[in-house]
């Protein structure tokens, strides 16, 4: 039997975002968070470098706003950098309260700035301003969130709950654009369930897992931009995809980061023969912002027919690695790779998606009682580069400030009335999962080499075929099998890659992370990519 819920707030994602959400709503209001896996199922349990923020004296709001300006290439809105880093020490000291243990600074070797907890640096900062727990950063925060949430009664969090379409006034036929909840597939009792709510929050992460080489967890379909689509939300920016420029290079390694920190205490990246080229690409050469190391590794590699290049930092003592990077070394060691004494074998891999659902300074979207926030946002922070560990930041920052705003609205804001369940008399369960499963592969396959780190106008037309041809055999599959969550996804990946291809073709020039060999320029004025579905058709002229 599907059942029918009802709370005051539904937040779909249980990441920094979510939980941080969550937490700042008072605990009078009834709150579901749910997550489509365990709870630790998103990219936050994975961060390890840390959360960029001003905090010691020696350190300005300008300087933070400054870089991250030059980072995101022109395209970041202003208004959206100084809030987020205005509002960036609250956002720490907010965490500190929770009980994050961040590393302290070990006062007989303090650097800088008389802060007490230890501050790293990674690309595109000009100064130390990275807080962290070690190298496994979003696993302290992760544990720490949810371990208040759990005490917090009035939250319940719900694992196992996949969330697959919004419920808005226009959908149902009724007056008004407001969203109403979600249907939700229980994956226990393989029946959706109807979620009803005075608002609903969209915290549902990004959406790089549509490569397929990727640092990120198995759930980063971009589930919250495909809904948010489909419930008829603008959205910006989503040809901008970041590659992480260093992800471990080895056949049992599944998507394991080695982070930027290593460079902002000192690695080198060199090719096989020990020769170091960041130096020939930028003069902050290991320290350049994420989108030129890693088109310079791209470079190196196709120049040289190499499978990766190695990340060396084993002149530094070895009691300094393993206390800064525990994690990176226990792994790259269960691969026998030694990192204190060799270099690491690293590739780019697709790491972040800044481009999501259009927001405002509170996390709201175009349809009324419907909020976006973290890496599933666009909230203009970003532009064409997202500046490393920014993006915590903006989960904290958004979280907040979203929450207050729900506080703000909530006397006007009744209950929904009774929702209709989810019809499922059309269809029956699948007997050609394989369809699945080849469409996903394909799907991953073709984005990696067509929409990639160097793109092309022929490669993205070839790729805009292709996905027209899965979105419509997957439409087809959608409308007669009963839904799973690998269906859901790809649905989800396939949509959010037709958005992709559609934002990287209409951007005629390069900048930030959209490198075109057919538009190498950058053009004199910035401009943001927006598609909206009231408007714009996901078809193209020679269709
Ligand atoms: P996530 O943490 O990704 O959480 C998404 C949540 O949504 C999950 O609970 C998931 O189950 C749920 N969800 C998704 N779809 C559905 C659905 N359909 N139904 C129900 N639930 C759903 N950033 C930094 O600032 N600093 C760093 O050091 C850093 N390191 C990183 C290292 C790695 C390996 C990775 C992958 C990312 C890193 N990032 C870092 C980026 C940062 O971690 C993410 O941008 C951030 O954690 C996103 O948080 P979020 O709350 O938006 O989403
Ligand atoms: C890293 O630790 O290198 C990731 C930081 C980030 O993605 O912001």
């Amino acid at each position: 039997m599907n059942q029918h819920h009802q709370h005051d707030v539904l937040v779909i994602g249980s990441g920094a975002a979510g939980l941080t959400l969550a937490l700042t709503l008072p605990s009078h209001l009834r709150i579901a968070v749910i997550s489509k896996g365990d709870l630790a199922n998103g990219s936050t349990y994975w961060a390890q470098g840390g959360v960029a923020a001003v905090l010691d004296d020696t350190d300005t709001v300008e300087s933070h706003v400054a870089d991250t300006l030059v980072a995101g290439a022109g395209l970041c809105r202003e208004d959206a950098v100084r809030f987020t880093v205005e509002h960036s020490r609250e956002a720490i000291q907010w965490l500190i309260d929770q009980g994050v243990p961040f590393t302290r600074e070990d006062k007989t070797s303090r650097e800088d700035g008389g802060f007490e907890y230890h501050l790293t640096r990674e690309g595109g900062h000009s100064h130390r301003r990275i807080i962290h727990a070690a190298d496994a950063t979003g696993a302290a925060i992760f544990n720490t969130l949810l371990e208040r949430a759990r005490q917090r009664p009035n939250i319940e969090l719900m694992e196992q709950r996949v969330a697959i379409d919004l419920i808005t006034e226009p959908k149902l036929g009724l007056p008004g654009k407001r969203c109403l909840g979600a249907y939700v597939l229980n994956r226990a009792t393989d029946e959706v369930d109807t979620f009803s709510a005075r608002f609903t929050v969209l915290a549902s992460g990004g959406a790089a897992k549509v490569y397929l080489y990727t640092s990120n967890p198995d759930g980063a379909c971009g589930d919250g931009i495909a809904m948010a689509w489909r419930a008829g939300c603008r959205v910006g920016n989503l040809e901008f995809n970041q590659f992480h420029p260093t992800c471990l290079y080895h056949p049992q390694a599944k998507s394991f980061l080695i982070t930027e920190a290593l460079r902002g205490e000192g690695a080198l990246l060199k090719l096989p023969n020990g020769e170091r080229f960041m130096p020939r690409f930028d003069k902050r050469a290991e320290l350049a912002p994420r989108d030129i190391v890693a088109r310079a590794i791209d470079h190196e590699m196709k120049r040289l027919g190499i499978d990766c290049v190695y990340l060396d930092i084993s002149h530094k003592p070895a009691d300094f690695v393993k206390a800064h990077f525990p994690t990176v070394y226990e792994r790259c060691l269960s691969f026998g790779i030694d990192i204190t004494r060799e270099p690491i074998p690293v590739v780019p891999a697709a790491h972040y998606t800044c481009g999501g659902v259009l927001v405002d300074q509170h996390g709201r979207t175009d349809v009324p009682g419907l909020y976006a926030i973290g890496e599933t946002s666009f909230t203009g922070l970003h532009g064409a580069n997202r500046m490393a560990s920014n993006s915590l930041l903006e989960c904290f920052v958004y979280g907040r400030s979203a929450a207050a705003d729900i506080v703000e609205q909530l006397p006007q804001v009744a209950m929904p009335g009774p929702l209709p369940s989810w019809d499922a008399s059309q269809v029956t369960d699948s007997d050609e999962d394989v369809i699945i499963a080849h469409n996903w592969d394909e799907l991953r396959r073709f984005m990696w080499d067509y929409v990639g780190i160097v793109r092309t106008n022929k490669r993205l037309l070839r790729a805009h075929h292709r996905a027209r041809l899965l979105l419509s055999e997957i439409d087809e599959f959608y409308s007669n099998y009963k839904v799973s969550r690998d269906l859901i996804e790809l649905r989800n990946l396939a949509l959010v890659a037709q958005l992709m291809i559609h934002s990287a073709m209409r951007r005629h020039e390069s900048r930030g992370l959209h490198y075109s060999l057919d538009y190498p320029q950058q053009l004199p004025e910035a401009r943001d990519t927006i598609l909206d579905p009231s408007i714009d058709s996901l078809e193209t002229d020679d269709d």
